[in-house]
């Protein structure tokens, strides 16, 4: 679509636009980091995927329009300002009105019509472009759904599920790689929004929609729930890796393998069993197949805790279970009221969820 879009508004705009449009961006985007690597950049004018370039295109239109009228008006008046300020000799009188140009009524009545029928003619077209994608025969279908304030990620057709970090291949110019999302919510309205992926998408109880996502880089893109939600909406963070075909496949392998009880850690797993633990995470192969709660079963192959809360290391992990809400104030998950030699031992069984 790129590319069609190109074509058909010609290389001209192009060339102008991404000259002005760059020069309005580097004014707005002070600050944010550089181009090219999807880590840390949450910049929807750096994007590495099909959707979120189809966007970019249109923002990119629209910003050097409306930069290109604010440059005309804001010179005008600048213009007039000056050239016709008081002077000495002036008496304060009123100046001479004149009233009725039908060539100048109709210029300034015509052209914005025409400016914001292409602007919505581009629009919708875009729209329609990407929400139309049928989606191909080896496209991964993932689930996504929403919970106050984590994210449950489902890969149905691969018997997966995982929690905050949303794995999908790389999709390249030989072989791409589209990604599908069916979006559901079990509480509130959430919003799926990772900027240098696609646009964003809403979760809505009782209802499903759906998004896809091209990723073209190899990396971590980052991401946020961008609808309201309740107190830690902020705390609702998202991580998509994207992984080289054969990475993805090793990542896969690795997700289905069932957790090893380790001798070691037997007093500790004994703790996780007799608590409330097991009414809301699931571990497979274990009895433990709760689902108010993210599946742990590998949660040590995460990167952070509670949905970006904090960084999944064995110090946080005890703070976590120790009391959620030190991390997270109102998270659904409780204190177990643990002492600290139950805390260690629980702590040393999770840590071999890997
Ligand atoms: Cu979920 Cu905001």
């Amino acid at each position: 679509m790129r590319l069609c879009m190109r074509t058909r508004l010609g290389p001209l705009w192009q060339g102008r636009t991404r000259a002005l449009g760059l020069a309005l961006g580097t004014a707005l985007l002070a600050g944010t980091a550089s181009a090219g690597t999807p880590e840390q950049v949450t910049n929807i004018f750096k994007p590495l995927s099909t959707p979120a370039e189809s966007i970019s295109e249109v923002a990119w239109l629209t910003l050097a329009v409306c930069a290109g009228i604010f440059l005309i008006v804001g010179g005008l008046l600048v213009y007039t300002i000056i050239r016709f300020r008081r002077r000495a000799p002036d008496d304060g009188a009123e100046p001479p009105q004149i009233y009725g140009s039908n060539q100048l009524e109709l210029a300034w009545t015509v052209l914005p019509i025409l400016i914001v029928l292409v602007l919505v003619l581009v629009t919708a077209r875009t729209i329609a472009d990407v929400q139309s994608h049928p989606a191909p025969p080896d496209a991964l279908h993932v689930t996504v759904v929403g919970h106050q304030w984590w994210w449950e990620i489902r890969y149905p057709a691969l018997g997966l599920v995982t929690a905050n970090e949303l794995h999908v291949p790389v999709s390249t110019t030989t072989r791409r790689q589209l990604t599908f999302l069916r979006l559901e919510s079990a509480d509130v309205a959430h919003s799926f929004w990772v900027p240098q992926l696609a646009g964003k998408t809403d979760l809505i109880p009782n209802r499903v929609n759906r998004m896809w996502i091209e990723p073209k880089q190899v990396g971590t893109y980052l991401g946020n729930c961008a609808e309201y939600c309740g107190t830690q909406h902020a705390r609702m963070l998202l991580r998509v890796i994207v992984h080289a075909p054969d990475d993805f496949t090793t990542w896969v392998a690795a997700q289905h393998q069932h957790g090893v009880a380790e001798a070691q850690v037997h007093a500790g797993r004994d703790v996780f069993f007799a608590t409330s633990c097991v009414n809301c995470h699931t571990i497979s192969g274990t009895a433990a197949q709760g689902k108010f709660g993210p599946d742990l079963t590998h949660l040590m192959s995460r990167d952070t805790l509670a949905a970006g809360a904090a960084p999944n290391t064995p110090a946080t992990l005890r703070a976590w279970v120790r009391n959620p809400h030190t991390l997270k104030e109102g998270s659904l998950m409780p204190s177990m009221q643990l002492s600290d030699t139950e805390l260690d031992q629980v702590v040393a069984y999770l840590l071999t969820l890997k």
